[in-house]
């Protein structure tokens, strides 16, 4: 007989238990689906290319963020750290899978770029002290839609926990009407699976993250194959920022 819910954390550990094994994207178990999909390094993945995030380099551009202590969560191949290590930041980049990081420690190699690649759960990183915040600047493009939504407590604990008073927080996450999956929060857990990623509206995303202030929160521009940077129209882009008190 199990009654071994005592504490919140038990309650989310007991919700990411409802999901199929096979559909895990987000705990540690899923590092392996990870490293599967990072395997073959030539399939045409928009985001294999080692190019920045449009929204990030355009934010750099117009002085919007100052250079400082920056976390890249669900950091992948590590294109988006590798920008802001050249930008004068100190980067510290987290992801679950092995390859993944593999593959960002290559390119910060032939770049002779300085980042802390950290492997594992930034959740559970974050509660053991291994991510080292305040930081200035929390950049995530394409982990949040992978969370299921009761993942969204441990998302916003990282972020109160770890985002120094005045830094900001930048998102790309898939557009509702445009990709990902428009399921109501239930029906997730009720069919165990989170089909691919989760779809948001600029509401839910204002809702979420209401305790920081908006700078902006716009469609990614759609940047051509030939482009500096990478862009794509499906996914939102928000930036916020903390409040300067604490
Ligand atoms: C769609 S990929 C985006 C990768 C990278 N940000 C990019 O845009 O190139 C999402 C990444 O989030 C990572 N991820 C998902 N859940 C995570 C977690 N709990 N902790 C750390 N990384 C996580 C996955 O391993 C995956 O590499």
């Amino acid at each position: 007989m199990d009654r071994n819910i005592h504490t919140v954390d038990d309650v989310l550990r007991l919700l990411d238990g409802l999901f199929a094994p096979e559909a895990d994207r987000w705990t540690a178990d899923g590092a392996a689906w990870w490293d599967d999909f990072y395997a073959d390094r030539s399939r045409a993945v928009p985001f294999f290319a080692a190019k920045p995030d449009e929204n990030l380099v355009e934010y750099l551009e117009r002085d919007l963020l100052g250079p400082g202590r920056a976390l890249d969560l669900g950091c992948g191949p590590g294109r988006n750290a590798l920008h802001l290590a050249s930008r004068g930041f100190e980067v510290d980049a987290v992801d679950l899978s092995p390859a993944a990081l593999a593959w960002a420690e290559e390119r910060a190699g032939a770049a002779a770029a300085r980042v802390r690649f950290l492997p594992g759960d930034a959740f559970a990183l974050a509660d053991g002290g291994a991510l080292r915040g305040p930081y200035d600047l929390i950049y995530d493009s394409g982990c949040f839609h992978h969370l299921p939504p009761h993942r969204r407590i441990s998302y916003l604990a990282l972020l109160d926990r770890s985002l120094a008073p005045g830094g900001h927080f930048a998102l790309t996450c898939f557009a509702s009407g445009a990709m990902g999956s428009e399921l109501d929060d239930a029906d997730f857990y009720r069919q165990s699976r989170l089909h691919g990623g989760l779809a948001y509206t600029p509401a839910s995303l204002r809702r979420i993250f209401g305790d920081l202030t908006e700078v902006e929160l716009r469609r990614m521009h759609d940047e051509s194959p030939g482009s500096a940077c990478f862009g794509e129209p499906f996914l939102w882009t928000a930036l916020f920022r903390r409040d300067a008190r604490p």
